[in-house]
């Protein structure tokens, strides 16, 4: 009875939600108990804080604390006690987009991003991250025909720009934990690249 960490990564856009539970799904119907969850967010505490680092302005420091304390909070609360239960645990976004928008985008210092990591999770990271790339403009076309944009999503395009540099340099830095997802394929040929993994997840 062993767990898995799994997280979606990628710029606003760039297809995290449209394969999210479809993914979930996959997981029950080889029987497997899954808790989905997201961040900023996952529980109450997080919740409340996702809505600040979503609406109101904040500089770069507050918004990497305010980060980090949602994810203190919904790891203690939900994803620790889960894996622990020997429970699935599918995350929409975690420490890499804090790598990605927070350092990449906004500048923050690599050692303190590291340094908070270390602190809130120790040695928990994610079995398996996907990161859903995909060119800044298209994303940005995709998501305007969903819904009013939040804070982050407001940036221009060399924001996006560099976070998804950013992503990309997570990715290299650790290519067994992540698969890199080409978000311009179709839905379909994605749900086949993430079908295979999920064989290869189950029997690892
Ligand atoms: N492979 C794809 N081909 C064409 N359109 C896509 C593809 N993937 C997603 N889309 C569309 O792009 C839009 C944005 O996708 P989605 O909401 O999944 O992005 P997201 O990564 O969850 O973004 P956010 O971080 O803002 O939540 C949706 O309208 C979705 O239908
Ligand atoms: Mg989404």
């Amino acid at each position: 009875m062993t767990g898995r960490f799994v997280t979606f990564e990628g710029i606003d856009g760039a297809g995290k939600s449209t394969h999210i539970d479809w993914y979930v799904e996959r997981l029950r119907t080889r029987g497997i108990d899954v808790v989905q969850t997201r961040e900023p967010g996952g529980s109450d505490l997080a919740e409340t804080l996702r809505e600040l680092l979503l609406r109101r302005k904040m500089g770069m420091q507050a918004e990497l604390l305010l980060m980090f304390a949602a994810r203190s909070d919904h790891l203690e609360r939900q994803i620790r006690p889960a894996l622990a239960g020997g429970q699935w645990v599918v995350c929409d976004r975690f420490t890499d987009s804090t790598w990605a928008y927070q350092g990449s985008g906004r500048g923050a210092p690599g050692e303190r991003i590291a340094w908070l990591e270390s602190w809130v999770h120790g040695v928990l990271q994610p079995d398996r991250s996907y990161l859903f790339d995909l060119a800044p403009e298209l994303a940005a076309r995709r998501r305007a025909s969903v819904r009013a944009p939040d804070r982050f999503e407001s940036e221009d395009s060399a924001f996006f720009e560099r976070v998804r540099r950013g992503y990309r340099d997570r990715a290299q830095a650790d290519p067994g934990r992540f698969v890199v997802l080409d978000g311009e394929r179709a839905v379909s040929e994605i749900r086949v690249i993430l079908e295979e993994d999920i064989a290869d997840l189950c029997n690892t």
